[in-house]
């Protein structure tokens, strides 16, 4: 009787945990390949399972970003971890914005919606597959580097923001997300308490920071980075800031389906409108 109450105690406790490790989490606490796995497996339903508002994206992320973005002529925006596209279709609804957007993740299966929902917008969206871990472009590129609801999943959320910092111009603009409540309970590492983050961002020289409630489980966080303002890229300077992720060379040679590095010659396909630097699957 013992034995099978601790047997049937021991199933539950391990589909408990098997629960929280794959659905919870999403695979955030098993590594970037099962977090990779999964989002691929879901990208196709991920739209529909998330419906997002398009006006309450306008209202709440790409207006606001704009508007701190008024002194850049065409501004150059960054969004790691973009999934599907949102941040990017919502910025292309805005009829006042001129720039151009590189969308980065470590799921080609969601690069590949995203450049499906943006055709026709090839010149202005680059996707790279790549973890934003180690993003692949030189220092102070972007007008505005931005991460909605993806920090968690990736195993240093620290060390992905000093990345986004580091390809961040001085005076640029940094928007992510910060889980909070049960959520951020139930993914212990993860996420920030508000003075925890204050106290990181200032020390990646972040300032007018503001942090404030965001759906149900999120943080919103704004803040500048600090410096003299420099402008940051134009989109022709765009090519040539992306760097060799083997050894960190600039510029690569691009041809229509490739990209090589002119100093390890490791190159890199570009298939489907996705430029592929990562290096899962054995390639
Ligand atoms: C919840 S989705 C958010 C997508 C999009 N930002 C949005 O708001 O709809 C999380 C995304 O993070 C991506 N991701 C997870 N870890 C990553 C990493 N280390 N580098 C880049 N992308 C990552 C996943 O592939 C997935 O597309």
């Amino acid at each position: 009787m013992t034995a099978l109450v601790t047997a049937v105690l021991c199933a539950v406790i391990g589909a408990g945990v098997l629960y929280w490790l794959v659905f919870t989490t999403e695979g955030a606490y098993l590594g970037p390949r099962a977090v990779t796995y999964l989002y691929d497996k879901g990208a196709s339903s991920y739209d529909r399972i998330k419906a997002f508002d398009p006006v309450d994206d306008a209202w709440d992320l790409a207006r606001p970003l704009l508007s701190t973005l008024k002194s850049a002529r065409n501004p150059l925006v960054l969004d790691v971890a973009t999934g599907t596209g949102r941040l990017p279709l919502a910025l292309l609804r805005c009829l006042d914005f001129e720039g151009n957007i590189v969308g980065l993740d470590l799921s080609l299966r969601m690069l590949e919606e995203a450049r499906r929902k943006t055709a026709g917008q090839e010149g202005r969206v680059t996707l790279v597959w790549k973890d934003g871990l180690a993003v692949p472009f030189s220092d102070e590129t972007f007008d505005a580097v931005c991460c909605i609801e993806a920090l968690e999943f990736m195993a240093r959320p620290r060390e992905a923001l000093r990345e986004m910092v580091r390809v961040l111009r001085p005076g640029g603009t940094l928007l992510a997300t910060n889980r909070v409540g049960l959520d951020a309970l139930l993914m212990p590492g993860r996420s920030f308490s508000t003075q925890q983050l204050k106290g990181l961002l200032a020390s990646l020289s972040l300032t007018a920071v503001e942090i404030k409630r965001w759906q149900t489980y999120y943080d919103l966080v704004w803040a500048k980075k600090e410096g003299d303002l420099v402008p940051g890229k134009t989109a022709g300077e765009l090519r040539a800031a992306l760097r060799c992720p083997q050894c960190w060379e600039a510029p690569l040679a691009f041809a229509p389906a490739t990209v090589t590095c002119r100093r390890c010659r490791e190159w890199y396909p570009i298939e489907r409108g996705v430029i592929m630097l990562e290096r899962f699957n054995g390639k």
